[in-house]
């Protein structure tokens, strides 16, 4: 069965070092045009896209996204904002608090924010793959999330809007296209029929019975790589900076 679509989605990869080339103002159109297509709650479109093209505040973002320097050698930045700001402003523009309880607006809750952050990804993931079908390779910026004070005043962020993710794009080296593919878990252990299983120790022992796990070198204080994941990505500083920063972007939309 030959299925062009399923390819291009099965041998995607992270790319992290790009050739210095920029990408083609026609092929940029086509992707985007191709995000603003993804499905969307209400057809709403609650995120707004902010493409970063000052080389200063690539530099910065190395900075404030956990120091990763290939953000500043990447030749489109693409930063996914989660907006609630456009409808609330709509809202107000067209006297919506006349129609409310006590003529008082009603404010974006947490709820709103969660369907406004379902938008925004769904919308880079549609980047990533109309991307990866030009030959454009990209990765997402999770740490986007951390330093929300800062970020808010580098993009000049309203209330009710937070950037969720970041990509950074480009035509990929010939050492990155080349690059083994990351592994993936077994369908066995992600997809479930009708309810939800709890995974046991016998589980995971088989989730990570692959020669891959054998190989990797512990950090530190680490004996098994539950540990290893459990400092890495649970105990580590940019962990502790997204808990912050989130929390503190919550407070808008209580
Ligand atoms: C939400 C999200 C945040 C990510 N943040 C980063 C990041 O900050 N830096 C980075 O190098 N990769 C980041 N990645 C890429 C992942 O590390 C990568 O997808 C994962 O290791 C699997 O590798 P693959 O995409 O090559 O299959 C992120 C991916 C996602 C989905």
């Amino acid at each position: 069965m030959n299925n062009q679509t399923i390819e291009l989605i099965n041998n995607r990869k992270s790319i992290r070092v790009f050739e210095q080339k920029s990408i083609e103002q026609d092929i940029k159109e086509k992707i985007l045009d191709a995000t603003l297509r993804s499905p969307s709650a209400g057809n709403m479109m609650m995120y707004s896209i902010i493409e970063v093209e000052d080389q200063d505040i690539k530099n910065k973002l190395v900075t404030t996204c956990d120091n990763q320097p290939f953000i500043a050698k990447s030749p489109w930045v693409l930063v996914y904002i989660a907006d609630y700001s456009r409808w609330f402003n709509f809202f107000e523009a067209y006297n919506c608090k006349n129609i409310s309880k006590n003529n008082e607006l009603l404010l974006p809750k947490e709820a709103d924010f969660i369907m406004a952050i379902n938008d925004t990804m769904i919308a880079a993931q549609t980047t990533v793959i109309a991307a990866e079908s030009f030959g454009i390779g990209s990765c997402y910026i999770g740490d986007i999330i951390e330093n929300f004070e800062i970020h808010k005043e580098m993009f000049n962020l309203p209330k009710y809007t937070y950037p969720i993710t970041m990509l950074c794009l480009g035509y990929p080296t010939v050492a990155q296209k080349e690059r083994k593919q990351t592994i993936r878990y077994d369908k066995k252990h992600i997809v479930f029929k009708n309810k939800y299983e709890m995974r046991t120790k016998e589980n995971f022992e088989d989730m990570y019975s692959n020669e891959h796990y054998k190989n990797i070198q512990y950090l530190k204080n680490a004996e098994n790589f539950a540990q290893h994941m459990y400092i890495k990505k649970y105990m580590s500083d940019f962990t502790e900076e997204m808990r912050r920063s989130i929390k503190e972007a919550l407070k808008d939309w209580k």
